[in-house]
């Protein structure tokens, strides 16, 4: 197949995880007889520096006119005191609303090769786990109405967390559908206790649920949501939840899997186009330094072959080629966990997995 693919490099160490990621899509191609053609645009800090804006117009127009995107990360200490609405972040939420990309799925899952890595100890963590964490990505807090004004202790900021109804089913329906394609189990996680919006978001996946009765369902408040992914993450299947409590549980649930470096997410909206990165951010800390570990961003290249081009025995052999690359040994700084010798760098462990493949 022909596919162009339109490439966000990014701050940080973006640009460096984006290249390892472009040749591991380049030689998946190369091996099956397609044709990727990649076109990068700015955005982020870069786009800042180069046009004034953090989501120039081009870059919008360049992703809508592709089949679909590929992100490495933005944001740094340089434009850490950027306002508000001109921060490299904005950005990353704006490209996501262009494009209509309302369902963020960030797979959690333990690699036995990478078993030490991980924090907990071996009887929670037992034979492994998978989680698939759906998380809503373009309404909640991050997209109500934020400002100042006036308060009861004088003056006061603010953000708002609104869902409407249409929201709520439409991620609720990703989840549900994502469940019958697992092991049939899904938790919302909300805060019903608190939040009217939660107890909306309740009410729905609740009707939801009786339209699925094959999916074993459940909710949970997020504090305790927080507090059963470190005690038994192996309970959970699908979890879906809003835009804030996903963002925040991804990372606990990256965490528990021994490295962040590690973990992919899809971007989706209705139709087949998706926005492909890596969970974790920029890591200013070593940009430019070619110690970054790539696999996020390469098992995101993947999570692109299979959901937006239905490429799935390449996605596969992308898979495939990572797995038997850890179960050799290597790896990059951030997964040494107690190994003895000396990590690969970004570009040696690209190039082990071009050999894998
Ligand atoms: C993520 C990130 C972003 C988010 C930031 C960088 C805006 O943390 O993708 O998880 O909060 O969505
Ligand atoms: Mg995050």
């Amino acid at each position: 197949m022909k596919a162009e693919i339109a490439l966000l490099r990014g701050d940080g160490i973006g640009p460096e995880i984006v290249d390892g990621a472009v040749s591991v899509l380049r030689k998946t191609a190369q091996i099956f007889g397609h044709d990727f053609n990649f076109t990068p645009y700015l955005i982020g800090g870069c786009a800042i520096d180069a046009t004034g804006m953090p989501l120039p117009e081009e870059t919008v127009n360049g992703c809508l006119a592709s089949d679909s995107v590929l992100l490495g990360a933005v944001g740094g200490p340089k434009w850490d005191d950027m306002p508000g609405d001109r921060r490299p972040e904005k950005a990353l939420l704006g490209i996501r609303s262009a494009l209509g990309l309302y369902t963020n799925l960030r797979p959690a899952k333990l690699y036995p090769a990478l078993r030490s890595a991980s924090p907990l100890k071996d009887e929670i963590v037992g034979s492994g786990f998978d989680i698939m964490i759906v998380r809503e990505l373009t309404g909640g807090i991050y997209f109500g109405e934020r400002g100042y004004r006036e308060g009861k202790y004088g003056n006061e900021a603010f953000d708002t967390e609104s869902y409407s109804v249409t929201e709520i089913e439409r991620i609720g329906r990703v989840a549900f559908e994502t469940a019958m394609k697992r092991q049939k189990k899904l938790c919302s996680i909300d805060k019903a206790n608190v939040l009217e919006t939660s107890r909306l978001w309740r009410k729905i996946m609740h009707g939801l649920s009786e339209n699925y009765p094959e999916v074993e369902y459940s909710d949970m408040f997020v504090d305790n949501a927080a507090m059963q992914l470190v005690r038994d993450p192996r309970q959970f299947d699908v979890i879906v939840t809003s835009n804030m409590f996903g963002d925040i549980l991804s990372d606990e649930a990256s965490q528990i899997t021994g490295s962040i470096g590690m973990l992919s997410s899809a971007s989706l909206g209705d139709g087949t186009r998706g926005m492909y990165e890596p969970i974790h951010g920029s890591a200013p800390d070593i940009a430019g330094q070619n110690k970054a570990n790539p696999i996020a961003t390469i098992l995101s290249g993947a999570m692109m072959l299979k959901y937006s081009f239905g490429l799935k025995e390449e996605a596969d052999r992308i898979e495939k080629a990572v797995d038997s690359v850890l179960n050799a040994g290597f790896r990059t700084a951030d997964i040494m966990g107690s190994q003895e010798g000396t990590p690969l760098t970004c570009t040696e462990m690209t190039e082990r997995i071009l050999e894998a493949l």
